[in-house]
């Protein structure tokens, strides 16, 4: 099966969140699979010279680019999928990061670069501009490709296609003047295309015209057909309920591995979790806190915004560290007002309180191994990375009960406990008081043998989470959107053109 995996990020070479790792990884288990996978990415500043024998691969012409549109390829290691680079003049090679300037703020014109490289991905999925290898599947991700299953939906010949949804909360929605600016089928701004309340939706033309769509958990998968999570979006949505599936993604095994991690001063798995230890004083000392080995350390790692709750965890701050031998650590960029609060936490408990405002691959599996528990009181995750990476290091989770956090973290109760199933702490409610009753019956179940603690941390080290089962399961989906092709209503009802 060939398959062309479109994505506006992928790790290593451009990573802003968990979409960068799923396009990072999952290709390359597709690929383990017997699938034929190319990726294809805009060509932001630095990414070609990241990659081995980078070579010319075609060139397209695309409206809204100012010159023919030229598309390199390369490899990351011999091994790897062929990736394939869009590269408009001026549009993705900037300072700063795919989305956004240096100072955070997006770009004016993400409408027109997010709408060049959707045809691209249209014009290769049709076999063009390049080498004439025609995919049997196009798999999108998020808004950005948005634009690809719509334009798709009007071709005789096309590909199958797959969109996930990775957060129905950024939807790519721009006015009326930049659909028209953007020369895109008149017919697609309709209700039942890319018109949304009187705006143009990148993502309802993956919703709206995919053979098949995905999101990234089970239970977000339910959730996002509810007006609590649908985003105005649930109705749409549910009508397609029986092409919408959940897939919960996996993790790169290998980068996150406590037994070979390089970022790690000490080494270890479930059955030397001693070793673990060491990590601890690292953490601290990298976060400029004393290096006490009695204290039970909470961490966490995240972007900085309403969705992951940090405003939970500073307002729990209060209660917590009146514990004395509690510490917290927070790796994070993101909102000034909560990168101001942190900050303000750690000038106020330079014992207990240590926070670094930055992005740091490297810190943050620091803190993964160092860490004692994993705070992440996401208000909505759609599958969330970071509870697996601190399960797979044996740093108990503390979670609400949403989203992808609910598919992979079982709360310690009695039950769970006794049959071994237990690894972290779950919550059912997005409040101070619930996250705070979580935290405190973790501080409980520290002062219990070590041993309950320690099976536990085994419970969700022995977890399998890497890639293979989900990858299986998308090649049955690509299967399954070749044999079922979707006929949008706009599509059916004769509106080409
Ligand atoms: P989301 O994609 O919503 O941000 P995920 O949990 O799926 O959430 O993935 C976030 C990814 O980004 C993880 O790999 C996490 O380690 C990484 N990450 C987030 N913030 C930082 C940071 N400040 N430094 C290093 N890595 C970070
Ligand atoms: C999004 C979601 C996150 C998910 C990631 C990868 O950024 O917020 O929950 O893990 O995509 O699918």
């Amino acid at each position: 099966m060939k398959i062309l995996f479109a994505a506006s990020e992928a790790s290593p070479l451009i990573k802003t969140g968990g979409l960068g790792d799923v396009a990072g990884s999952l290709p390359d288990t597709l690929a383990q699979l017997g699938a034929e996978v190319r990726v294809v990415l805009p060509a932001y500043r630095n990414v070609a010279r990241q990659l081995q024998s980078v070579q010319h691969y075609g060139s397209l012409m695309i409206p809204g680019a100012v010159e023919p549109v030229a598309l390199h390829s390369g490899r990351l290691n011999d091994n790897g999928p062929l990736i394939i680079l869009v590269d408009a003049h001026g549009l993705y090679d900037r300072d700063g990061g795919p989305y956004a300037d240096s100072s955070g703020r997006a770009y004016a014109d993400n409408a027109n670069r997010f709408a060049v490289f959707s045809r691209a991905v249209t014009a290769l999925a049709l076999g063009r501009g390049g080498d004439n290898w025609h995919p049997d599947v196009v798999h999108c991700n998020d808004w950005q490709t948005g634009l690809t299953p719509a334009l798709l939906a009007r071709e005789w010949n096309r590909p199958a296609t797959l969109f996930t949804v990775h957060n129905l909360a950024y939807q790519g929605v721009f006015n009326y003047s930049d659909f028209r600016r953007l020369e895109l089928p008149a017919a697609l701004w309709s209700m039942d295309g890319l018109e949304f309340h009187g705006n143009f939706s990148f993502i309802k033309g993956g919703l709206a015209f995919a053979d098949v769509i995905t999101t990234v958990s089970p239970t977000y998968a339910s959730q996002i057909c509810t007006p609590a999570l649908g985003y105005g979006l649930e109705g749409l949505l549910s009508y397609r309920q029986e092409r919408l599936f959940g897939v919960l993604n996996g993790i790169d095994t290998d980068v996150w591995n406590p037994a070979t991690d390089p970022h790690l001063p000490s080494r270890y798995d479930a059955d030397h979790l001693a070793a673990k230890i060491p990590n601890k004083a690292a953490l601290q000392a990298a976060f400029g806190l004393p290096q006490r080995d009695d204290v039970l350390l909470f961490g966490h790692i995240g972007r900085l915004v309403e969705q992951k709750g940090a405003d939970l965890i500073i307002g729990v701050l209060p209660r917590l560290l009146q514990q004395d031998k509690v510490q917290v650590v927070v790796l994070g960029k993101g909102e000034p007002h909560l990168e101001a609060a942190l900050a303000a936490a750690a000038t106020r408990y330079p014992e207990q309180v240590g926070v670094i405002l930055d992005y740091n691959e490297s810190r943050s599996h620091l803190l993964e191994a160092g860490s004692d528990c994993f705070l992440m009181p996401s208000r909505f995750e759609p599958c969330g990375l970071n509870q697996m990476y601190s399960l797979r290091y044996g740093s108990l989770p503390i979670v609400h009960r949403t989203g992808g956090l609910a598919d992979t973290v079982v709360d310690a109760t009695t039950g769970a406990l006794f049959d071994g199933t237990a690894n972290g702490f779950v919550f059912e409610h997005a409040s101070l008081d619930a996250l705070w009753w979580a935290i405190e019956r973790a501080i409980q179940f520290r002062q219990r043998p070590p041993v309950y603690w320690e099976k536990m941390q085994r419970a969700g080290m022995a977890r399998d989470f890497s890639w293979r089962a989900s990858a299986a399961r998308y090649l049955d989906l690509y299967r399954f959107a070749m044999d079922h092709p979707a006929v949008p209503s706009l599509v059916a009802s004769g509106s080409r053109g």
